[in-house]
């Protein structure tokens, strides 16, 4: 039997960095996807085979405890989820896993997020049907082993697609558990974006711990921009229900501001927001910034001459809102 399982990558429209400590965010699930094809095997190993390499780990030991731990960044997700199936499967005897992407890696575009749902939804599916909502929390522990302080928002846009508010108000349900609300932004009117690369990979984990540093020297005002993100997000939503392009790309320019103010801007991507200027309604960074990628409101119909713009070293595209969120299959062999 093979579990297949895709999942959309992701662009920040609003709030990055600031969803870490408790704001708001609105995020949207991009038509770019990752693939990930799960099977049993009889090699009483885990392998995953991905572009970024293959790793063969065994789990023949009595307690089938090779830990993700040990395992390079980028494999940890998946070493996790499968150890953790089988740990609860004890007459499994191998699995292998295989990423296929044509997202972007280390630009913002959520690929270890998207690579974490499609592979909870593909490693899961094999054993038993997980809902929407447990492949969500899965996802998110698997997501964990790499970036333990995530909000947990890339992977929540990942799993439903479409737009939503991320609101990081903690809402206390059964048991004492803690979960985001968020709230699907519907009929959403049609986004005229312009993703681009600066070509720069960037860390998320430093970039956080960076703008921890920020806060830690200055509380109050970093409070104030969590004030501002907030209420600019709230009048975000009012244009989006009136249909107001103009708003929101002014609204976008406006948290470039506050992402610059919390240093995770440069050079390169002031330039290249600065070179659309001439053809968008608003720009910046989407992600953890430092590099990665920005994304812009292009006006009408100008999109083809954004690479002439664009440095030359610089990649672009133009993305649709993928509905789907993420999508699971078994085929039987
Ligand atoms: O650059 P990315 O795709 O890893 O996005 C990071 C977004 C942050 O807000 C900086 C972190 C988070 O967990 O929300």
């Amino acid at each position: 039997m093979k579990s297949i399982a895709s999942a959309p990558a992701k662009i920040i429209l609003f709030g990055e960095h600031f969803v870490v400590h408790g704001t708001k965010a609105i995020l949207a699930a991009i038509d770019k996807r990752v693939t990930v094809t799960s099977s049993f095997t009889e090699n009483k190993t885990i392998k995953v085979n991905s572009e970024l390499g293959t790793i063969e780990v065994s789990f023949g030991s009595p307690d089938k405890t090779w830990s993700y731990k040990e395992a390079k960044n980028e494999f940890r997700p998946f070493i996790f989820l499968a150890n953790k199936m089988i740990n609860s499967h004890q007459d499994i005897n191998g699995l292998e896993i295989t990423i296929d992407s044509d997202i972007p890696i280390g630009v913002g575009l959520g690929s270890s997020s998207a690579c974490c749902v499609a592979a909870a939804a593909s490693i899961s599916g094999l054993f038993k049907e997980l809902s929407s909502e447990e492949i969500l929390n899965l996802s998110i522990e698997a997501e964990k082993t790499i970036f333990p302080d995530t909000s947990g928002a890339d992977c929540t846009v990942c799993t439903y697609g479409g737009t939503i508010e991320y609101i990081a108000l903690w809402k206390d349900v059964e048991e004492g558990n803690l979960y985001p609300v968020t709230k699907k932004i519907d009929n959403t009117f049609d986004l005229n974006l312009l993703i681009a690369n600066s070509m720069i990979p960037h860390n998320t984990k430093n970039s956080v711990e960076k703008v921890n540093k920020f806060k830690e020297n200055d509380e109050d005002r970093f409070s104030q921009l969590c004030d501002l993100e907030n209420g600019l997000i709230d009048e975000v939503i009012v244009a989006m229900k009136n249909n107001d392009a103009t708003t929101f790309g002014l609204k976008m320019s406006e948290n470039q501001k506050y992402l610059e103010e919390i240093q995770v801007s440069n050079e390169t991507i002031d330039g290249m927001i600065s070179s659309l200027n001439e053809i968008s309604l608003g720009s910046k960074i989407t992600g953890a910034g430092d590099g990665g990628c920005i994304i812009a409101l292009i006006k009408d119909d100008n999109m083809d001459k954004a690479p002439a713009l664009l440095p030359k070293d610089k990649e672009c595209f133009s993305a649709k809102i993928d509905t789907k969120g993420v999508v699971w299959s078994t085929i039987e062999e």
